[in-house]
């Protein structure tokens, strides 16, 4: 293919993905627009090439008419990766280092945005609860993907993965025995039910929706790396209109506050755990 030809396909590729989002935004109000291009072209290719379609035009047509299809593109979209206890050295950071300082609120407001199926929220609320902090916290739990939201609502995970979930655990400095806190149920386990106390799970679109009051901590890991840094920029102040002065941000190990709009509104905390805090007004 000359280069003048290859050029014309890429925009034309181009131009089908940006009608295939916005028809996923009007039909479905999910805007996609400012997430990475090179993921969406990925996950969309993805999808096509496993759904035995040739081309985005049929695709557009999958997306319109049928809404399970667009559900699995959804899960596509959004990458629902994660483990409990997931990066183990950012919990012991958080242990060691932080817990100290939030114990001396009388009160602690917690904040997972973009939690996928749940188990960094129930990693928190174990680290709170051997701290003895649980009692006098409130964690939020949000995602924009409402299908994932119910399994985080469950607590209910694969048994096969609770050997990696028992090590990264040991590794975080946890307290106790993992297995306390679930029971086997055949090929699954279920999280113990005190676990869900302090948790309020609810949908909340990091794209279009507002500020969370007054956090002491906001967890927002393996979700920026997936948008462009104009929608980074926007959710970052999100976070940073969110936070108490003085509270934490915690974002994943591929993420960083450098060359963002918030770099110089936030102190690292812990580099190598990507663990920032909002800076006190002079
Ligand atoms: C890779 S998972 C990260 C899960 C967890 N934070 C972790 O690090 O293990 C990314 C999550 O971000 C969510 N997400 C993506 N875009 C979002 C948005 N615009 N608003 C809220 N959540 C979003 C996805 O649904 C997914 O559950």
């Amino acid at each position: 293919m000359t280069g003048d030809l290859k050029n014309k396909t890429l925009e034309n590729e181009r131009l089908e993905i940006q009608m295939l989002l916005e028809a996923i935004h009007q039909k479905y109000g999910y805007n996609f627009k400012d997430y990475a291009s090179a993921h969406t072209k990925r996950r969309l290719h993805h999808r096509l090439n496993i759904s035995n379609m040739s081309n985005y035009a049929q695709m557009m047509h999958r997306i319109i008419y049928d809404e399970d299809f667009f559900n699995s593109l959804l899960l596509d979209l959004s990458i629902n990766i994660t483990e409990m206890f997931r990066d183990p050295m950012v919990y012991k950071k958080i242990r060691r280092e932080l817990i100290p300082r939030l114990k001396t609120y009388s009160f602690i407001k917690v904040w997972h945005a973009g939690c996928s199926a749940g188990q960094e929220v129930y990693s928190i609320s174990i680290l709170l609860e051997e701290e003895g902090m649980k009692h006098r916290s409130q964690i939020y739990a949000t995602d924009f993907n409402e299908l994932i939201l119910d399994k985080a609502k469950k607590g209910i995970y694969p048994l096969e993965v609770m050997k990696t979930y028992t090590g990264n655990y040991q590794q975080s400095g946890g307290k106790n025995d993992f297995s306390d806190y679930y029971t086997a149920d055949y090929d699954n386990v279920i999280l113990r039910q005190s676990l869900k106390e302090k948790v309020l799970f609810s949908s909340h679109n990091l794209v279009t929706d507002g500020v969370f009051g007054e956090m002491n901590l906001i967890f927002c890991r393996n979700v920026l790396i997936y948008f462009n840094r104009q929608l980074q920029n926007r959710v970052l102040k999100l976070f940073y209109d969110s936070l108490c002065p003085g509270g934490y941000l915690c974002l994943g190990s591929k993420e960083s506050l450098k060359f963002t709009d918030m770099e110089d509104k936030f102190e690292p905390i812990a580099d190598r755990e990507k663990i920032y805090r909002k800076k006190r007004l002079p």
